[in-house]
């Protein structure tokens, strides 16, 4: 998502209370079994001898970490990607590319059309992943399947001088149909050519777009359900679109799956909102875009715009949509290598704003996981544990026509969701959300949600309230995951988080409640907790933890990384003018190296302390070079900063989202979203990504690939 508007005052914990008790707070004795943030501030609070930081080289795990070889970037401010000398950076795919002959070409003035858009790339690149074709030329030749999370509609609409009606009356429907369509998935195939660089495939069967008013499928426990019967699908089977596609995710047998965000703000209901929706924060008066206000325009097909308005006004649901958003808020499996195949919400996962979906370590014979994470402020962190187990032969075979919607339903469809609780102890403890689970006053939960007995549909499109009920952590924006593929550590970053109170106040509530266990009532501030340690917390931490193999509900956890500016009070981890960063949010762990590889982390930073040095940015950190004594993992501290570089940096007012290398790891793949002035050629579909603009252009989201000039590994 972009920037979030938020009050970016200069937090100065020291105005409260003396640093050191800030710190002494931070800093559990286990943290200093740890090193990393607690040395650096142990050293900050009057240094710790006889450690050499600087020169930890020596793995934990007897292995050689991987090494950064290259120098860590200034920030940037232009309208322009940097990246370290002797790289390159192509820009590929940017919003309007033609996918089809039938599309038109694209172009600086071009008027967007509804035809044109559903034909073309989508606006707003965010997550995105690679399927080979082949394992011989997978690292050059692949389908690129790329979420379209939202749109610029002053880009969009510019050669109208903008778009009409976006705050207030009716909207036209060529607009709102052209918007729609701008939304969603693009999957399209990708080469690399013999000169090096990238280019896409125009017309490739696998060519395709998904789009807020694709049909689709539902599946898991709410299909079928009383909850998603809707004028559109009287038996609940199905929906349309899939909106505001935020991280990404992907399964071992070779499915995307991308995630459902923001997609309560395309909605209105005017009448009595759904207190599911009304617990995740559904419009009550008009749609982010006003979508709605096109139904009823002649021509109008099948309600497409009246399905955007839920409020109730048929005599049943069958006979309006006043369930159209219990069909949104779900993980989406889209099989990119079947052209006919449609994509399938997968309800089991849970229902909310779901950031991505990322898959925990395989082991043959053990169940599959996935890990994800509601991105609203004091939300949770989720996991699915499937019933089936993993069979290595399920494995994707690239390029191969075969059923995988079949394998997504063998394991998506029945399993266990679970909600994070972060203990002060550095444990913590995944709870059921499972209709019988008890809790605290010794109801099931599907009667503290006033369900009936065994009602698992209803728990799911009651997520949040089911998580609230259950005691789980609320966390600071959970954004991106990753899982180191040699430990099956998860990686997850917590963006920011404005409404996070200091640790002697008391929470505040949603929707004027007395307390998260009522429902439709969340946390609207929250006080800080272990793993959310500082209060009005603009630049974020990455968190880290590992299941404990002997109990598949326990965990443990340490942050790994706290954002800060290098002269923040609260620089908890040591950051340095090379390397401060804030908001961190997408996150991709390197498969290189045995686990000895590269974490890499993306910035969408809106904190004033940071933003005056750079834009948003790349990092590049090898989790397994910080550690400072044998078989302990480690964290970012003080002494090992050098350990920690910026790789790359975006140009004026974008994110930096979306992250993958080839499988040979010569070329990175990253996204640029909502640009402010970039890419420097309005009408290039391929160009030097680091020409920095001259003048005015119509701004383009675009994926950006960085490679070695000299064809190496990036990176190292
Ligand atoms: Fe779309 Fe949470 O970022
Ligand atoms: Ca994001
Ligand atoms: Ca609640």
């Amino acid at each position: 998502m972009s920037k979030q508007i938020e009050t970016q005052q200069n937090f100065n914990c020291s105005d409260n209370e003396p640093f050191s008790s800030v710190l002494a707070r931070h800093v559990s004795r286990r943290d200093i079994m740890r090193g990393g943030l607690s040395l650096a501030a142990l050293g900050m609070l009057g240094g710790i001898g006889g450690l050499n930081l600087a020169n930890a080289q020596e793995s934990g795990t007897g292995k050689t970490p991987l090494a950064l070889a290259f120098e860590s970037l200034r920030g940037s401010r232009t309208d322009a990607v940097v990246v370290p000398e002797g790289y390159t950076a192509q820009v590929l795919i940017p919003w309007g590319t033609p996918l089809e002959d039938q599309a038109p070409a694209w172009h600086r003035e071009q008027e967007m059309t509804a035809e044109a858009q559903a034909r073309s790339v989508g606006m707003h690149h965010d997550g995105m992943h690679a399927f080979p074709l082949s394992e011989q030329h997978a690292s050059r030749d692949f389908l690129l399947a790329l979420n379209n999370e939202y749109i610029d509609q002053d880009a969009l609409w510019a050669p109208r001088g903008g778009p009409t009606n976006p705050d207030s009356g009716q909207r036209p429907a060529d607009e709102v149909r052209t918007e729609i369509n701008a939304h969603g998935v693009t999957i399209v195939r990708v080469r690399k050519q013999a000169e090096g660089g990238w280019s896409h495939v125009v017309g490739d069967a696998h060519n395709r777009r998904f789009t807020s008013a694709t049909p689709m499928d539902l599946a898991g426990p709410v299909a079928g359900s009383e909850y998603v019967r809707t004028r559109y699908s009287p038996y609940g089977t199905r929906t349309r679109g899939t909106n505001n596609n935020c991280a990404n995710g992907f399964t071992p047998w070779g499915t995307y799956l991308t995630c459902e965000e923001n997609w309560p703000e395309v909605f209105v209901n005017r009448g009595e909102l759904n207190i599911d929706d009304a617990r995740l924060g559904l419009p009550t008066e008009r749609g982010r875009y006003g979508w709605e206000t096109a139904a009823g325009v002649d021509g109008e097909r099948d309600d497409e715009f009246a399905r955007f308005d839920v409020t109730p006004h048929g005599e049943g649901p069958r006979d309006d949509y006043r369930n159209e958003t219990r069909t949104f808020g779900y993980i989406v499996e889209i099989d990119p290598y079947n052209g006919q195949s449609r994509a399938v919400k997968r309800t089991a996962l849970g229902r909310f704003r779901h950031e991505g979906c990322w898959p925990g370590k395989l082991v043959a014979g053990e169940p599959v996981v996935f890990y994800s994470g509601h991105d609203a402020r004091n939300e949770y962190i989720y996991k699915f544990v499937s019933d089936a187990k993993w069979d290595p032969a399920d494995a994707n075979r690239p390029g191969e026509a075969y059923d995988r919607l079949a394998l997504g339903a063998k394991y998506m469809d029945q399993g266990t969701l679970y909600v994070a609780r972060f203990d002060a102890d550095g444990g913590g403890e995944w709870l059921a959300l499972e209709p019988d689970t008890r809790v605290a006053d010794g109801r099931t939960l599907a009667a503290a949600l006033s369900l009936a007995e065994g009602d698992r549909a209803g728990v799911i499109v009651h997520t949040c309230d089911a998580a609230d009920l259950l005691g789980a952590t609320p966390m600071d924006r959970p954004e991106w995951g990753t899982v180191d593929p040699s430990s099956g550590e998860v990686y997850m970053t917590l963006t920011n988080n404005s409404q996070r109170t200091a640790a002697d106040t008391e929470p505040t509530f949603t929707n004027e409640g007395d307390g998260v266990d009522a429902a439709g009532v969340g946390y609207a501030t929250a006080p800080t907790n272990a793993a959310n340690p500082r209060a009005a917390n603009e630049t974020g931490q990455v968190i880290r933890w590992r299941e404990r193999g002997d109990d598949a509900t326990r965990f443990d956890w340490e942050v790994f990384v706290f954002g800060a500016a290098a002269d923040d009070a609260d620089n908890l981890s040591g950051l340095t003018e090379r390397n401060q960063f804030a908001s961190p949010d997408g996150l991709w762990y390197d498969d290189r190296g045995d686990g000895q590889g590269i974490l890499w982390i993306e910035t969408d930073n809106g904190y004033d302390g940071v933003a005056e040095q750079t834009n948003d940015q790349v990092l590049a950190v090898v989790p397994g070079a910080l550690s400072h004594a044998s078989g302990q993992a480690s964290v970012v501290g003080a002494g090992n900063q050098q350990q920690l570089k910026r790789f790359a940096v975006g140009p004026n007012d974008c994110e930096v989202t979306g992250i993958f290398a080839t499988p040979d790891k010569t070329a990175l793949f990253i996204n640029i979203q909502h640009p402010g002035n970039w890419p420097a050629d309005a009408d290039a579909a391929t160009q030097d990504a680091t020409h920095v603009t001259s003048g005015s252009v119509r701004p383009r989201a675009a994926t950006v690939v960085i490679q070695k000039a000299d064809g190496g590994q990036i990176g190292v």
